[in-house]
């Protein structure tokens, strides 16, 4: 197993949802993801960013086959992943484990955790029913946890012990991915930082793929290879995580990385102009056109894609990208 290797490759994924208009409207459709490729390679973190509602958790439940993309694919160790339900897709979620914001939601109050995270053994049958006491320990030792404190249920453990208790469960199958939804964004601000280590450790150690979604560009950056900012169901820029947090290109990207917050500098941040984005509502064009500062004319009617710069970040701007003279942001020229 090569370090940087391709692990999981999406193309063009697609979802849509029906939502329905106000209590008795018709119903319309939203398109949560719009086109996202994305790449995660063996032993890397891909950090996913972006605005709440962007689809930031949707890419992240199409890539591990949760659900099933309207269009594109996912390849997983370049075969398809197989059809959600099915014995191959069961065998191989053994293999790409998930990790969700909240652990008390993710843990069952009624057994303790060790039992929990034997689970996943017992349901993969794997290694002798013997040897998985053992597994257990040396997997609560792995995450920082007390080979003792498998005996405790998950309301008398801490949020952050909580949250370890879940990754030991997550890693028992040995996977080779690990998807992590905003993993610490429940956890107090003192804890977030001892779990993003653990992260950082847990993956040398154990060699997974990471995806790793939230809506915190410095949490990103902390234990990401690549980062992928997301705005309205597209991924607009693409990177490493240090030149694009030094260097945003997209205009969206740059707003994110105005309105991280930096301890003793004072002053206004630039915060985003105009609505919120509504993924049921796209605007024309480029979809972050209506509130953005450089918008040209033809932002307004002309999608941009994805391409790759000479030194390898990826921008969807036709303004970035040279390709349409910087206009004054639509919001200055109506005004
Ligand atoms: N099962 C569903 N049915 C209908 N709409 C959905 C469903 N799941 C998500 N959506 C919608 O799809 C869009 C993307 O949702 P998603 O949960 O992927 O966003 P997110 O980036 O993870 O947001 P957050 O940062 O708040 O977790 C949202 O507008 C959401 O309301
Ligand atoms: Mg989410």
């Amino acid at each position: 197993m090569r370090v940087g290797a391709e692990l999981l490759k999406a193309e063009g994924l697609v979802r849509r949802y029906a939502m329905r208009r106000g209590m008795f409207g018709r119903s319309v459709e939203l398109r949560a993801v719009d086109g996202v490729s994305l790449t995660i390679e063996r032993g890397r973190t891909l950090g996913l960013v972006g605005e709440s509602g962007c689809g930031k958790s949707t890419t992240g439940r199409l890539v591990l086959g949760m659900e099933t993309p309207d269009a594109g694919s996912v390849a997983f160790d370049g075969r398809p992943v197989p059809p959600p339900g099915t014995a191959a897709w069961r065998a191989l979620r053994a293999r790409m484990q998930m990790v969700f914001q909240d652990p008390l939601g993710a843990l069952d109050r009624r057994l303790p955790i060790g039992v929990q995270v034997a689970e996943p053994l017992d349901i993969h049958g794997i290694g002798a029913r013997s040897e998985r006491a053992a597994r257990v320990e040396s997997l609560l030792l792995a995450v920082g946890l007390r080979a003792d404190q498998g005996a405790r249920y998950p309301h008398e453990l801490s949020g952050g012990q909580r949250q370890r208790a879940v990754l030991a469960r997550a890693l028992a199958t040995d996977p080779a991915l690990l998807v992590c939804d905003e993993p610490i964004s429940a956890l107090d601000v003192s804890i977030q930082a001892q779990v993003m280590n653990l992260l950082v450790d847990l993956q040398e150690r154990f060699g997974m793929g990471m995806l790793f979604v939230s809506h915190d560009l410095r949490a990103v950056r902390q234990v990401s290879h690549r980062v992928a900012v997301m705005y309205l169901g597209r991924i607009v820029e693409e990177g490493e995580p240090d030149a694009v947090l030094q260097d945003p290109a997209h205009p969206y990207a740059r707003a994110l990385v105005a309105a991280i917050p930096h301890p003793g500098r004072s002053g206004r941040r630039t915060v985003l102009q105009g609505d919120p984005p509504n993924p049921a509502d796209r605007p024309s064009g480029c979809a972050f056109h209506p509130r953005c500062p450089v918008a040209s004319a033809r932002c307004t009617q002309d999608a941009p894609t994805l391409k790759r710069r000479p030194d390898g970040r990826m921008i969807a701007c036709h303004v970035a990208q040279g390709d349409a003279a910087p206009g004054r942001g639509v919001l200055a020229e109506a005004a």
